[in-house]
């Protein structure tokens, strides 16, 4: 027997009645499919490169790999911060200073031409896009990663593909086996009942779920943009396809898959067809066969959802602790830019206190603003409990972050107003909605302060919070909006390109010339922090952050009960000076306490601590 089936066997031991399970949920019709997928996998591990093996071993000896405070992410498109896959071989030192051990490089695989939704519209998954390299420039680069102690991150696109992939061209051509890989319709009869319960993703450019398509003579699904088609879960066929994608891109050194838009897989009458239970029973599925054959790879759920469905994510039930490893964690993100502009904390505190835990195994990817919009995910329930209205509180933060409201410091761009739900998302990058880029048009100095300082507690909590922390490129040089989007014909619709800008080196490189830069300032506390968290064995992403009441509205406390000691960390979400009970740090910690970013030990005696605007403060035993 060699040895790929002898560690075959052990794996099918361990994961595969969980495999067979979930797919027998799925696909009842279906019995041959454990086999089938069993087949797949030897093929997988049998071509399995050596020093891939060898990182499968390495990680099933440390489990929890992504939950350990060195994990740094950072998050970029090839094209934008280094040209191309072989280019960003050049950044590794600029990276590896950083401190990143987690490179998400946005979509690459081969997408449509034109319009593709940043390369979320993806014609071919067994190609890179020609312009950024082949597949073995990924493969070489992910090595050249891996060497460095960099896991390289890739979107897997799973709800749909571009409407030129092979699969929806034999559609078109006639051919019912991929006819059955789409949801298509004869007429309007089914996609009308659907359309009752389903919401818009993108109501300004894409409105409606659904597509005609002549050389179809259907209705295609079609959740987000008409070039986009929902592939068909339920299609036991569609499973071994994507599965075989993920095995490919595992054996080319991908470490962490992002599972782009899971929640909207499958699609059930009457319902807003997101988080649906084969939803997870399928990355149940997945997630058990790709243990068995490259156990070093995780997943990353991408589920912009309400809280008890975004936990079901890491697993919950029978499920528990079993699907992904990672999810973003939309609610502290969103949270954290509604308290800032209220400059209170009492809704950010409730709905973290309502958030169900998650399960020990699981990891949190923290971040203050992604390559998408920012959603409002404010739930009416959390708002009535602080004594709120949703709608109106939502209708505020818009106001806010578009810069209309009066005073606002921040300066972003209204994304998919809908006027139906009085909906308003914002796009921006950090340093222009936390108001530098306002600040510098003003040469307003005393603004310019404040505004690094909102940037700089951002970053902090995202490093503080438990998970790991991901840097979205530019964010970590305080670059504003790039208004040049609008020249690209294939952009211009979208205004999510104002915070996909490409990278400045010249501001990398003026650093270190102007270290009183806001740009300089941001990244030395970046950088900072981050050095910090890689030594605070209390950040390990296992135990979760709880807020407490520190006695004062303006001031976020959150409280880490680690086996190696409680961690107290303070937020002045504010422009003022505030002050806090000593209590909150005498009762822990006694008459003395650690602060961790400035390296002193506190005398916790006076009856106050003073918090300056938009303070951070991390604190552990002085022992
Ligand atoms: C995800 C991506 C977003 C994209 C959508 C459709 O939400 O983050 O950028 O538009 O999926 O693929």
């Amino acid at each position: 027997m060699s040895l790929v089936d002898v560690v075959l066997d052990l794996r099918w031991e361990r994961y595969g009645a969980e495999l067979a399970d979930a797919l027998g949920r799925v696909y009842p019709d279906a019995p041959e499919l454990p086999g089938r997928v069993r087949e797949l996998l030897k093929r997988t591990m049998e071509r399995r490169p050596e020093d891939l093996r060898r990182l499968d071993e390495s990680r099933l000896l440390r489990p929890d790999w992504l939950q350990r405070p060195s994990m740094t992410g950072y998050v970029c498109y090839a094209d934008r911060f280094a040209g191309t896959l072989a280019g960003i071989s050049d950044h590794l030192d600029y990276l590896g200073d950083l401190g990143v051990s987690y490179l998400h490089l946005m979509p690459l695989l081969q997408p449509r031409e034109g319009a593709n939704d940043g390369g979320y519209a993806v014609a071919d998954y067994r190609s890179v896009r020609s312009d950024l390299g082949t597949m073995s420039d990924l493969a070489t680069l992910a090595r050249d990663l891996r060497g460095r102690g960099i896991s390289l991150v890739v979107d897997l696109v799973l709800n749909h593909v571009a409407k030129e992939h092979e699969w929806a061209e034999r559609a078109r051509a006639g051919e019912q086996k991929y006819r059955d890989y789409f949801m298509i319709f004869p007429d309007r009869t089914i996609p009308d009942q659907y359309e009752q319960s389903l919401p818009e993703v993108f109501p300004d450019f894409a409105p409606g779920n659904f597509t005609w398509d002549d050389q179809l003579q259907g209705w295609v699904w079609t959740t987000f943009n008409d070039y986009q088609w929902d592939v068909n879960w339920a299609n036991p066929d569609v499973f071994c396809e994507f599965l075989d994608i993920i095995l490919n891109l595992a054996n080319h050194g991908v470490e962490v898959v992002r599972l782009d838009a899971i929640a909207f897989i499958w699609k059930v009458m009457g319902t807003d067809c997101q988080n649906e239970p084969p939803v997870h029973d399928i990355s149940a599925a997945l997630r058990a066969a790709v243990r068995i054959a490259a156990p070093a790879v995780a997943f990353k759920a991408e589920a912009i959802v309400g809280p008890r469905d975004l936990i079901a994510y890491f697993g919950q039930g029978r499920h528990y602790g079993n699907l992904s490893d990672l999810a973003y964690h939309n609610q502290v993100m969103a949270q954290l830019w509604s308290a800032l502009a209220s400059r209170d904390v009492t809704l950010l505190r409730c709905a973290l206190d309502r958030f169900p835990a998650k399960p020990a195994s699981a990891t949190w990817a923290t971040y203050i603003r992604c390559h998408d919009d920012i959603g409002w995910a404010v739930d009416d329930r959390d708002a009535v409990a602080v004594g709120l209205n949703g709608a109106e509180h939502r209708r505020f933060l818009s106001d806010f972050y578009s810069g209309e409201f009066p005073n606002s410091f921040a300066k972003g761009l209204v994304f998919q107003a809908n006027p139906a739900t009085g909906d308003r998302r914002i796009s921006g990058s950090l340093a222009s909605l936390a108001g530098l880029e306002k600040a510098l048009a003003d040469g307003d100095e005393a603004a310019i302060e404040l505004a690094v300082r909102r940037i700089n507690l951002l970053h902090a909590v995202v490093c503080g919070f438990g998970g790991v922390p991901l840097i979205y490129m530019g964010d970590e040089v305080a670059m504003l909006n790039d208004y040049e989007y609008g020249s690209d014909p294939s952009h211009a619709d979208d205004n999510r390109w104002v915070h996909r800008p490409v990278m400045d080196w010249e501001q990398v490189a003026a650093l270190a010339v102007n270290p009183s830069s806001p740009a300089a300032r941001v990244n030395g506390w970046l950088r900072h922090v981050l050095g910090v968290r890689r030594g605070t064995p209390q950040l390990h992403a296992s135990v979760e952050s709880h807020c407490f009441d520190a006695g004062d509205r303006r001031v976020l406390a959150l409280r880490r009960e680690h086996p190696e000691g409680m961690m107290i960390q303070l937020y002045n979400l504010s422009e003022d000076e505030v002050q806090v009970p000593m209590g909150v740090l005498r009762t822990p910690f006694g008459p003395e306490a650690r602060e961790l970013l400035d390296g002193s030990v506190w005398d916790l005696n006076p009856p106050t601590i003073d918090l300056a605007p938009y303070a951070v403060r991390w604190f552990v035993a002085a022992e």
